[in-house]
């Protein structure tokens, strides 16, 4: 029998035991974003450490940030041959509203074939599919075809401040030949993709404050400026009614698409009434002279992630409130730099916000756009990889979301990503009744094995 028969064989005989293992680390509620759950965020990193010693990785080990911690594990045995640098995160997003679930998010369900759990799609059921994949390798034949590290770390849902310095400090630790990642939707179901560009970030809170007090409105109003009113008002200058953002400076070193990429996007299978349809929405919205996938993956953002101020409780209350804050964000694109958009954004919103309010702005997360050459080997040996897991040829996608680190293994490792997911548009990731259908993760484990023997042909 072909040495791959084996491998595909060993992973279809334990399909139903990796769902069980999966749902032990599914129950696990590694919140990064909250301190309660610290231990937890800790036991998941330790439940992974054990999952990839027991696969067969070597060195195994819990690395210290001044945050959470990196599991780290090796299999360096195949001289000459490539190394991969295998990246994921074991953090999950916080659940709420948690009653909105349809079975609690820590104790995975399976339903009509998928299975229901924070973290299914992103990203424990992801990392836990390359897991299997080298078990099925080290059990079957006993090494693998490459070499292998593998990098997990604990803080991607709160924007890896720490990972950046940990990459640039443990250069040797990491030095590879292409990073691998599972970590985003394919592009339909039935359409499996290679993604290769993600947005950016800048995330900031913007709190103003009135008075040092709510104060009687019949009393005061008149008197004072209404903080939430101000905070709206402030808000609606950040962008026109044809979506373009009104920050000076914004667009300056915004990379425009070229024609030959929106006119491949224009062949991607993509119908935007059952888009729009499955989104619920009535009407879709976004920066005019664009599609809605340009608008997605290759136009930049702001948006209001949050909003609060004044009484919001049942019944009416006659109040001016004190303060009022918001949570806001832009998504970024080649080459926009975060740290130039942050003072843009901090300018501007000082200059639109009228002398009535005391404004206080808290720069959050952020990281760079990233973007691949997307016709290098190490691409095409995983198009080869994820044809013979599903079935299909993928096809080519960029994804508005982010993943802060890609960037930094381009710029400080000088090593190129491979992104390779098989969560859905419809995972409901950051969203209650998260999902993973299970075809996904087993053709995935397939596809993954099928990745290291492709790259392992590859010189
Ligand atoms: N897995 C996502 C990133 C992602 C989402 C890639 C959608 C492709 C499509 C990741 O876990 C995530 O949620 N990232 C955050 C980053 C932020 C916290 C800095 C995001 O995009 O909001
Ligand atoms: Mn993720
Ligand atoms: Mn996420």
């Amino acid at each position: 029998m072909m040495a791959m028969d084996q491998i595909v064989d060993y992973i279809n005989l334990h399909r139903d035991r990796y769902v069980e293992e999966l749902k032990q680390y599914l129950s696990i509620p590694s919140i990064s974003a909250l301190p309660q759950h610290a231990d937890d965020v800790r036991r998941a990193a330790e439940w992974t450490a054990t999952a990839i010693t027991e696969a067969g990785l070597e060195n195994v080990r819990l690395l210290e940030t001044p945050g959470n911690p990196v599991v780290y594990g090796e299999w360096l045995h195949a001289p000459g041959k490539p190394t991969i640098l295998y990246y994921g995160h074991y953090d999950v997003q916080p659940v709420d509203p948690v009653n909105l679930w349809t079975s609690p998010p820590f104790e995975p369900t399976v339903r009509d074939g998928e299975i229901f759990a924070r973290g299914a799609a992103d990203d424990k059921g992801q990392v836990f599919m390359h897991i299997k994949a080298v078990e099925a390798f080290m059990k079957q034949q006993g090494r693998l075809p490459v070499n292998i590290k593998f990098f997990i770390e604990g803080e991607e849902e709160v924007g890896s401040m720490n990972l950046d310095a940990f990459v640039r400090s443990h250069q040797e630790l990491l030095a590879s030949d292409v990073v691998v990642i599972s970590d985003s939707p394919m592009f339909d179901r039935g359409v499996p993709s290679i993604c290769y560009g993600l947005r950016g970030l800048a995330y900031f809170q913007i709190d103003l404050r009135g008075t040092k007090s709510d104060l009687h409105s019949g009393s005061f109003g008149g008197a004072v400026a209404n903080p939430a009113f101000v905070l709206a008002n402030v808000l609606a200058a950040m962008k026109d009614r044809s979506g373009r953002i009104k920050i000076p400076g914004f667009y300056d070193d915004v990379r425009e698409l070229t024609e030959e990429e929106r006119a491949e996007w224009r062949k991607l299978p993509f119908n935007e009434t059952r888009y729009r349809k499955e989104l619920g929405a009535p009407k879709l919205f976004g920066e005019s002279g664009y599609t809605t996938l340009e608008r997605v993956w290759g136009r930049p953002t702001f948006e209001v992630n949050g909003l609060l101020s004044g009484f919001t409780g049942e019944g009416a209350k006659t109040v001016i409130p004190a303060v009022a804050m918001a949570k806001v964000s832009m998504r970024l694109v080649p080459a926009q730099d975060p740290d130039k958009i942050a003072a843009q954004f901090e300018a501007y919103l000082k200059k639109v916000c009228p002398k009535t309010v005391e404004v206080k702005v808290t720069r959050m997360q952020g990281g760079k756009a990233w973007m691949a050459e997307f016709d290098n080997k190490f691409v095409r040996a995983a198009g080869r990889a994820i044809e013979k897991g599903f079935g299909k040829t993928p096809v080519f996608n960029r994804e508005g979301g982010s993943i802060p680190v890609v960037s930094t293994f381009q710029e400080a490792l000088g090593v190129p990503s491979v992104l390779f997911g098989v969560g859905l548009p419809d995972e409901n990731a950051h969203a209650p009744d998260e999902k993973l259908d299970l075809g996904n993760f087993h053709n995935g484990i397939i596809a993954s094995a099928y990745l290291y023997d492709e790259i392992a042909g590859l010189t």
